[in-house]
């Protein structure tokens, strides 16, 4: 076993973990497996027994949304549990790796990379930028990437918002999409190279780890529409502030550059090759 997680099986986790399992094994906490992450006690007892080198932090209370009004349980699970893996990590001498997410920015400019400072708006946000900086206090142990609606090939749990989007097409419900927002899709097959390449080449530091495209939802939803042959004339736009009006405040404008990650070599496929290879992979698997 040479990494302990949580959270691997999650959307982003368990893929990572099939595509990884070649070359790594992992030990998963998780509620499944008897591990509440919040409780001290028994995450300690177990990643102490561990002889795991790496400790992969995925577990995370996702829900952006939710977490406006849950703002205690929000921060105890993204903030608590993290400062609590991270003395274990400091104690252990293991590596700690953390997935923070495109939403540490304000979204006020357009570009952003590593080294911009991050103003994060909501409280699933807040809570994701307070844990990323106690991992990175762990100095060379530690190993923060930051990725962006991470989409892939039969999602298990919960559906990403590609899956999110053919189901409503499929359903002939109408999309609503802002035109006037910028993002970045990641496919999580990608992210699963990019950990391959820094855990076995670099081992520390942030690195955004996005998708090679930035557009906005309606831009994605006729291109996801395009690739699945389904009529995109349900795709209708809308603007951010009026698709946001009562939802947590998210970055408007959140193309995060890759070029850090892909200086390593590493591919971050544009949006229309991660659907393509999306598409194949539900083909072959059927
Ligand atoms: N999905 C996105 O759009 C996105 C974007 C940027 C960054 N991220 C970050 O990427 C990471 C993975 O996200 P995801 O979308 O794959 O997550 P997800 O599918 O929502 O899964 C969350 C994981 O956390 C575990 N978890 C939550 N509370 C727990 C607790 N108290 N004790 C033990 N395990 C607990 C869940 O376990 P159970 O299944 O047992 O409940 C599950 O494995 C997270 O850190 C997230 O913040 C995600």
């Amino acid at each position: 076993m040479n990494i302990i997680g949580t959270g691997l099986s999650g959307l982003v986790g368990s893929r990572v973990v099939e595509l990884l399992s070649k070359h790594h094994s992992f030990e998963d906490l998780s509620l499944e497996t008897g591990v509440d992450i919040t409780d001290f006690k028994s995450i300690t007892s177990r990643i102490s027994a561990s002889k795991a080198i790496w400790i992969f932090h995925f577990a995370a209370y996702t829900n952006v949304q939710e977490a406006e009004k849950e703002k205690d349980i929000a921060w105890k699970i993204n903030v608590g549990a993290t400062e609590n893996i991270v003395s274990i990590a400091k104690e252990t001498g293991k590596k700690l790796v953390y997935i923070d997410t495109d939403y540490a920015f304000d979204g006020k400019k357009q570009f952003y990379t590593e080294q911009d400072s991050p103003n994060p708006l909501g409280w699933y946000a807040k809570t994701k930028y307070e844990g990323a900086k106690r991992v990175l206090s762990l100095g060379a142990n530690s190993l923060v990437i930051r990725i962006s609606n991470p989409y892939r090939a039969n999602p298990v749990g919960k559906k990403d918002f590609v899956h999110k989007m053919i189901d409503r097409l499929r359903q002939k419900q109408t999309i609503l999409a802002p035109t006037d927002q910028i993002f970045v899709p990641t496919f999580i097959d990608d992210i699963a190279t990019a950990l391959e390449t820094l855990l076995a080449r670099i081992g520390s530091g942030l690195f955004h780890v996005v998708g090679s495209t930035a557009l906005s939802p309606y831009d994605a939803a006729i291109e996801i529409a395009k690739i699945w042959r389904l009529s995109n004339t349900l795709v209708q736009k809308t603007t951010f502030a009026q698709f946001f009006k009562d939802r947590a405040p998210i970055p408007q404008l959140a193309a995060l550059k890759n070029d850090k990650i892909r200086a390593l070599g590493v591919t971050l496929r544009t949006f229309e090759e991660g659907l393509q290879e999306v598409k194949r992979l539900e083909y072959n698997s059927v």
